[in-house]
């Protein structure tokens, strides 16, 4: 199996000075998306066509192990394949063609249509789709036997061919000798100078070679971005595929329209999701967790119980059973945070590790640290982890009472049970039940605003 990916195209009606395979939906760009739904064939050789504006594309997708064509300037689909077949080399086998703008195309699809051809001995298999609106794809036209005989362009199209709702994917699969044979015979087309790759199907059928076209189960995921409109589109839909993935898992949601859940995310059932909840990377939601409005979780880990409150961004952290954090709390990677621990709003964590009970409800800063359970951490602490060249730790034992405006200056150590008093600065290690106090002593003068007052008037 091999795969060419077409990615050289002018991309014009994108109106950017970006390539348009390098926008974005979902996070991932469109040529991104589409390799990662090719890798999972595990293809021989992938190659990826590109064009003038290459320089982006190629430094994008260095160190992914696919190669390169080159087909500038850009005359046409058809052209663009013809470039690539250097590149993909006599492996023999397959070869899979697809445009390097359809990100939703799914792994599975793709594997079906590789099936299909194998099954029957197709010269080729394409993938087509039934849209709300074929808008500018191209028509599907079959014989009354129901046979595809040929793509025709929506600006090629006759007015009767533009009301066919059967569309072309752009996602093909070729048997070797049937795209060697097809290649040279695709001709320049009339209307755009352009040559066609979708001209194949005509000439394999004319020819009596044995073609067929599979429509996709789900027509969303075959959608092509061309206009800004069609990105739009396909973030809306990448959204809503995920909603839908997150519903069917058994997950709550109260206002769908506004959340937005990645692809690798996973979920338990009784997960209750508020408004504006924005799941991404490998997060995992264990039973019956609740993630409130406005908060972001990323490659974050919520045992059952969990609950996470407004406004908080979470980046690689684990939180443990029945552990509440929020409102306004930022948990850093490195963060772990154990069953029932509170981490309440204004509260910042990175490499640290509160043990089972931990409480650190307000305005702390806590970063490479270990937090023994059933701590308390006083609002206004802060570990002064950094001396402006390097990270040190700070270790606070069980049960530990750290009061409130308390700097931890690491690297240093709060035994258990030992209390710090408010305010103070700790610049060395407390033993264990003991405690530690810095305050300079309270200044009080009575009657002394009265004073002040007789000065300025007098
Ligand atoms: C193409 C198909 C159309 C199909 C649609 C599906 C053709 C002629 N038409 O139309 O039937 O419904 O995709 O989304 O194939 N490219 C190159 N070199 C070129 C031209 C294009 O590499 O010279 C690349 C583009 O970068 C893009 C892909 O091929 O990734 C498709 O090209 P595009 O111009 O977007 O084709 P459509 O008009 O969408
Ligand atoms: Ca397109």
């Amino acid at each position: 199996m091999r795969v060419v990916v077409l990615a050289a195209g002018a991309g014009v009606r994108m109106r950017s000075t970006l390539p348009k395979v390098l926008h974005r939906v979902a996070g991932r760009a469109l040529v991104e998306a589409v390799l990662d739904a090719a890798a999972a064939l595990s293809p021989s050789r992938t190659v990826v066509v590109v064009g003038a504006d290459r320089g982006r594309i190629v430094a994008l997708l260095e160190g992914r192990g696919v190669h390169f064509a080159v087909q500038d300037p850009p005359r046409g689909t058809g052209d663009a394949v013809a470039r690539a077949r250097e590149a993909l080399g006599d492996g023999g086998g397959p070869v899979v063609v697809l445009a390097g703008d359809t990100p939703l195309l799914r792994p599975e699809t793709l594997a079906a249509l590789v099936a299909l051809r194998r099954a029957k001995d197709l010269d080729l298999a394409f993938l087509t789709f039934r849209p709300p609106d074929p808008g500018d794809f191209g028509r599907v036209v079959r014989d009354s036997r129901g046979r595809p005989t040929g793509i025709v362009e929506a600006k090629n199209a006759s007015a009767r061919q533009k009301r066919i709702a059967e569309v072309n994917a752009g996602v093909y699969c070729f048997a070797p000798e049937a795209l060697a044979k097809a290649l040279p015979k695709i001709g320049r087309n009339p209307v755009s100078g352009e040559y066609y790759l979708t001209d194949a199907v005509a000439i394999l059928a004319a020819r009596r070679g044995k073609v067929e076209a599979a429509a996709a189960d789900d027509w969303r995921e075959a959608w092509g971005v061309n206009t800004r409109r069609d990105l739009a589109a396909a973030e809306e839909l990448e959204r809503r595929r995920g909603v839908e993935r997150a519903l069917d898992a058994g997950v709550t949601i109260l206002d769908p329209g506004t959340v937005r859940i990645g692809p690798h995310v996973t979920f338990a059932p009784d997960v209750v999701l508020h408004p504006f909840v924005c799941l991404e990377g490998r997060t995992a939601l264990s039973e019956g967790c609740e993630v409130l409005s406005f908060t972001r979780l990323l490659d974050t880990q919520l045992a059952a119980g969990v609950v996470i409150g407004p406004h908080c961004d979470a980046e690689g952290a684990v939180v443990g059973l029945n552990a509440k954090v929020g409102p306004y709390s930022r948990l850093r990677p490195g963060t772990v945070l154990e069953e029932d621990v509170r981490v309440g709003n204004f509260v910042e964590t990175k490499n640290a590790v509160l043990r089972k009970g931990v409480k650190a409800l307000h305005l702390a800063y806590l970063g490479d640290v270990e937090v023994g359970a059933g701590a308390n951490i006083g609002a206004g602490v802060i570990t002064c982890n950094y001396d402006g060249e390097k990270k040190h730790r700070t270790t606070v034992g069980e049960g530990a009472f750290i009061g409130t405006d308390t700097q931890l200056v690491a690297p240093v150590t709060v035994g258990k049970g030992a209390y710090v008093g408010a305010g103070t600065t700790v610049t060395r290690d407390v033993p264990d039940g003991a405690l530690a106090l810095s305050r300079p002593p309270l200044v009080v003068k009575e009657g002394w605003a009265a004073r002040r007052k007789a000065r300025k008037t007098g």
